[in-house]
């Protein structure tokens, strides 16, 4: 027999379905539960609501695992490619030499973007956030690719979308990063593996250290998805209206821009550098913290989900270490990070509400490094993120019973206002 949940209210007990993953995650079925009760559920922030079933990402906070359709990040941090990790979140499957190598051309095969978009980053003043030039980039690419605007996406355009956009979004990325340096853009070189070749793209040096584009590769590997965070679950809620894949994108880079979510890496770096400026007192800057007056939060610490340490945490923090060794750089503000996360791992604040170091703590660190500037690095994440972001949409558009994504509200303002002409308010 299936199992049932049981809710009684008043005199009446109603019966709901409930739905079990194939981790053993469960979940009570509500979707019939405002045409049998009249109720609806409330849970601001999202905190226990699953918005779908998903096939993609598997995490478990508690534990402190993630998996990318079934396969443990740290073995696909090791052996696969950034490439080969998106393919496989894209397709549902790890592919075959000749399926990544086509894969790989695909993308490469996408080295520029319309003139129009390049006029229109030249446009933008040099100190604009890179993040406003790509966001505003990845939605006028509807303008100049309309046949790919349709409601319903072909598999063949599907095949397409994923290789036009991951390989445009590393152009532009590297195009916007030039233009705020003054600097010409550099075409790319299909000749190089993707990292080198964004790399490249930046430094205008076709000589790219292999251990910097492999740390590069490993970090775009371990952002490509993480089930329904703010910034898929706002590719889902613009994708399910059927905007375009453009629109629906850039909607992914617009969430993913703020401090709570992938600005939370720059936000790191300006908290370890204003740590550093202050005399590198980080057990004073703890207490500010703990002590809530001045607003500040540990960056870099604490997530939604994780209530254990972040797998991710665990590999930048060792491909940190192997990075600054390969380049001999000294970053005090490493040293600085070392310093936090020992005393916040022992201090009952954060022991108590299982604040532990996030992906975006160590992260910054490599990033500047590879001389990568602090605003690029939500940029970085979010070229990461697309392959995740593209899954989670073709999936959801896929999944039988689509349909629109529209929560509901429980209204809590004035009931009978009586209106007053505006010459007597
Ligand atoms: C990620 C984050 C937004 C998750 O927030 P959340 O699940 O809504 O957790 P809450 O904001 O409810 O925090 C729970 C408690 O921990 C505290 N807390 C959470 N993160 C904290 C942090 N980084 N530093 C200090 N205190 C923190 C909150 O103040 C709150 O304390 P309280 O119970 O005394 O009120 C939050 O941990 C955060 O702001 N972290 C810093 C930003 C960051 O690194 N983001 C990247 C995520 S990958």
């Amino acid at each position: 027999m299936s199992e049932k949940a049981k809710l009684v209210l008043g005199e009446k007990t109603y019966e709901l379905p409930v739905f079990t993953g194939t981790e053993g995650e469960k979940a009570i079925d509500i979707t019939k539960l405002r045409a049998d009760t009249g109720f609806v559920t409330l849970d601001s922030g999202y905190m226990n609501t699953g918005a779908c079933t998903s096939a993609i990402t598997f995490l478990d906070g508690e534990q402190g695992i993630l998996k990318y359709r079934g396969y443990g990040i740290e073995e696909i941090a090791e052996k696969s490619s950034f490439i080969e990790a998106s393919y496989l979140t894209f397709y549902g499957k790890l592919p075959s030499a000749s399926e990544l190598k086509a894969f790989e051309e695909r993308i490469a095969s996408y080295d520029d973007v319309p003139e129009g978009i390049k006029a229109m980053i030249k446009a933008f003043p040099k100190d604009a956030h890179p993040m406003a030039v790509l966001s505003s980039n990845m939605v006028s690419l509807s303008a100049f690719y309309q046949d790919m605007c349709n409601q319903d996406l072909s598999a063949d355009q599907k095949d397409t979308a994923i290789a036009q956009l991951m390989g445009q979004l590393k152009v532009m990325a590297a195009y916007a990063f030039r233009h705020s340096q003054g600097k010409d853009f550099v075409k790319s070189d299909k000749k190089l593996d993707y990292c080198s070749d964004f790399i490249h793209m930046m430094t205008g040096d076709k000589n790219v250290n292999k251990e910097v584009a492999k740390a590069l590769d490993i970090l775009l590997i371990l952002h490509v998805d993480h089930e329904q965070n703010c910034s898929t679950s706002s590719v889902r809620m613009v994708g399910s209206s059927k905007a375009n894949i453009f629109a629906t994108i850039s909607a992914g880079v617009d969430a993913l821009w703020g401090p709570l979510h992938g600005g939370a890496n720059q936000a790191v770096l300006e908290m370890l550098e204003e740590i550093k400026n202050s005399g590198n007192d980080y057990k004073q800057f703890l207490n500010d913290v703990k002590d809530k007056k001045s607003g500040s939060r540990l960056m870099g610490f604490g997530h939604r989900v994780y209530k254990n340490f972040d797998p991710r945490a665990k590999i930048i923090k060792k491909a940190c270490d192997s990075v600054l060794s390969t380049l001999g750089v000294n970053d005090p503000l490493l040293d600085i990070a070392k310093g936090l996360e020992e005393v916040a791992l022992k201090d009952p604040y954060f022991v108590e509400r299982k604040l532990y170091p996030n992906v975006d703590f160590y992260s910054g660190i490599i990033y500047r490094a590879l001389g990568i500037p602090t605003n690029m690095f939500t940029v970085m994440f979010a070229m990461g993120r697309l392959p995740g972001w593209m899954a989670q949409w073709k999936e959801m558009v896929e999944q039988p019973g689509f349909k629109i994504c529209r929560p509901r509200q429980i209204y809590t303002g004035d009931t009978k206002n009586v209106y007053k002409d505006i010459k007597s308010r």
